[in-house]
């Protein structure tokens, strides 16, 4: 078996490659003047199988997984897998305005148009982990809540809570791995202008609090649910994801102990996905 990856998934990829003995495959990738991706596969590949454990964050990183994916096909490979850590365009999964494109139904098409197997991890259009399939495509949904519950679970008179009702399945997962309790915020009105968001029957008064969420995005979801929590008497508060895109960096958490997986490579980077990802390649 070989590894193929791109720079953004190396350190996963080279994880997977020592515990699987899989070899890493290389390729030579670059941009023309233009802008226009290039890539080309340089290892032998005929008859074998290539894993390509290639994450997106962006519109190239998706051309250079395409590529990598066709390209792999053409050298002959006799299966070709796709380890998508992130899938971009995930949250735009129905339309939700007439006309809409649902992008990731696109995305997810396109790359199944080039892979004999899509993994993913804890995929925004799935409820649960497992086998499931969207937009007509068969994917493998990892998920990695139970590594986020791990990494807490020394912390202690622990409550895990999910930021909706939405994200409940989440906390959920975390909270049964490590055996603490569990639960999400529900919106009150409290007047006109006045919103608040509370556990909806979890009191966590004196509480260690970790939200829990599969995305941070721009935080403002994750810094609001601090706010409320501390607000409502929880001892100390942390917050964690899956995939941390922090589009307006991470300093706008301040002092919050922030943690996401390597799903997206950042400093915050503590959790590795590579013993779900191990597992699902050797099973
Ligand atoms: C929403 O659908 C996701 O699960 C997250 O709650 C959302 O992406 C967080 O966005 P932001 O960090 O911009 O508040």
């Amino acid at each position: 078996m070989f590894v193929f990856c791109n720079k953004k998934s190396e350190a996963l990829a080279k994880e997977v490659v020592k515990a699987t003995g899989a070899q890493l495959g290389e390729k030579e990738v670059k941009v023309f003047p233009d802008g226009e991706t290039y890539v080309r596969i340089l290892t032998k590949v005929t008859g074998k199988k290539a894993v390509v454990i290639h994450t997106t964050k962006n519109n190239d990183d998706l051309i250079e997984l395409l590529f990598t994916l066709s390209a792999l096909r053409d050298c002959g490979a006799h299966a070709v897998v796709c380890v998508i850590p992130h899938i971009l365009y995930q949250r735009q999964d129905e339309a939700f305005k007439e006309g809409e494109a649902v992008s990731a139904k696109v995305i997810l098409n396109i790359i199944n148009r080039y892979a004999d197997e899509i993994i993913t991890v804890n995929a925004h259009f799935f409820d649960e982990g497992g086998k499931s399939s969207f937009g007509g495509v068969k994917v493998l949904n990892l998920d990695a809540f139970p590594l986020l519950g791990e990494h807490f679970k020394n912390v202690p008179d622990l409550a895990i809570i999910a930021p909706d009702e939405g994200a409940m399945h989440y906390a959920e997962a975390a909270g049964k791995a490590i055996g603490c309790p569990h639960d999400y915020l529900i919106k009150k009105r409290i007047d006109g202008e006045t919103v608040e968001m509370q556990p909806k029957a979890l009191d966590i008064k004196g509480r260690n609090v970790v939200i829990l969420d599969d995305i941070i995005s721009t935080g403002g979801t994750m810094i609001k649910a601090a706010e409320m929590l501390k607000k409502q008497g929880a001892k100390s508060v942390r917050i964690g994801c899956v995939h941390g895109l922090f589009t307006k960096g991470v300093d706008i958490f301040g002092k919050l102990d922030v943690v996401c997986t390597d799903s997206l490579p950042t400093k915050l980077s503590k959790v590795s996905l590579a013993p779900i990802l191990i597992k699902a390649l050797k099973a």
